[in-house]
């Protein structure tokens, strides 16, 4: 018997006895409760109460591979060369960046959790098992890195305008790429580039949307955070949330890949939680005040100071509202 079975019997959220466990999966109870053991040890609070037996409160809602293809357009499915969907791995980065090589467009894969997610400026990010998506996809750019201006925010763009598509109102942006719902964190993007910089190189698209956080996990975030299914009145699959994040990712890359930034630039900005807002623009020690009026062709941020406007770019820059 594997875990998945296990994990898949209790996912429906009901009490189930040890000897039912036993005998509808075809081992001896004390198979079982060693299982029980790992699914404890993955994170997910298991409750076993005497003459019940063991229960996941709440459910799990673990990913379906199939319900993920089913749900994707032929032009996502066309553009996907592999969907590899995993149980527990360090960092779905981490594993892309592995993958990505020459010809590795496509290359998507996904997992029920992360043990060392990455988030931006080398913050840890909570992947608990079965709660949130956790999504990387590879794209080659043969232009190379000098091409990938704005990328980080295109796919800002493409997590809202899935998000609407899931039925959520009131996403919004902040530059270059958190995703929010009412100023917290409902989503957030980390781009890998490796290969020739200057040449061909692959691109890592790291998307982390929190879907269905349990409690334990989120008392480790440290800024204000939401999910999906507080949110939404009937909850959504992360399987079909997941495609529905391909079918808009998938041809936007393509697209991208022809036009740069430029032609998105006016939806960023319509996104934009703090246009028109006065903003602290942070760079290591040293910081500037002014109103955020937009973004430039290249996915830089534009400032209105005393001195003129300014444009930033680059990782290290953080905004916050003042
Ligand atoms: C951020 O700090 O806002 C970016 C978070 C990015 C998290 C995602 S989850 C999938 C992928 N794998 C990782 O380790 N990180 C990204």
């Amino acid at each position: 018997m594997s875990l998945e079975s296990l994990l898949n019997t209790l996912s429906d959220g009901k009490f189930h006895s040890g000897d039912n466990l036993g005998r509808n999966l075809g081992v001896s109870r004390t198979a079982i409760w060693k299982q029980l053991k790992k699914i404890e040890a993955l994170g997910i609070p298991l409750t076993s109460i005497t003459g019940k037996g063991y229960c996941i409160e709440g459910g799990l809602d673990l990913l379906n591979k199939e319900v993920i293809h089913a749900n994707m357009t032929a032009q996502a499915s066309q553009l996907v060369s592999t969907l590899d969907v995993i149980g527990v791995v360090d960092s779905t980065n981490t594993l892309a960046m592995k993958k990505a090589m020459k010809g590795s467009s496509g290359y998507v894969c996904t997992a029920e959790r992360q043990t060392a997610g990455r988030g931006r400026r080398g913050r840890n990010w909570s992947s608990p098992y079965g709660g949130n998506i956790y999504l990387s996809v590879v794209w080659e750019f043969a232009a190379g890195a000098a091409s990938l201006d704005g990328l980080s925010l295109l796919v800002g763009v493409v997590v809202v305008d899935a998000l609407v598509k899931a039925g959520l109102e009131d996403v919004q942006l902040k530059w270059p790429n958190d995703v929010l719902h009412q100023r917290r964190k409902l989503a957030g993007i980390l781009l890998e580039v490796t290969g020739d910089v200057a040449g061909p190189c692959q691109v890592v698209i790291g998307i982390g949307l929190n879907v269905n956080m349990p409690d334990f996990a989120s008392k480790k975030i440290d800024q204000p955070w939401t999910d999906v299914n507080s949110i939404l009145d009937d909850s959504i699959s992360r399987s079909q949330l997941l495609a529905l994040l391909l079918n808009e990712l998938m041809p936007k890359l393509k697209e991208f890949e022809r036009t740069g930034f430029a032609p998105f630039r006016d939806r960023w900005q319509e996104l934009d939680a703090f246009s028109e807002k006065e903003v602290k623009l942070i760079f290591g020690h040293e910081s500037i005040v002014g109103r955020e009026i937009g973004v430039d062709n290249k996915g830089a941020i534009l400032i209105q100071t005393k001195k003129g406007v300014e444009s930033f770019s680059g990782g290290e820059v953080s905004l916050r509202n003042v």
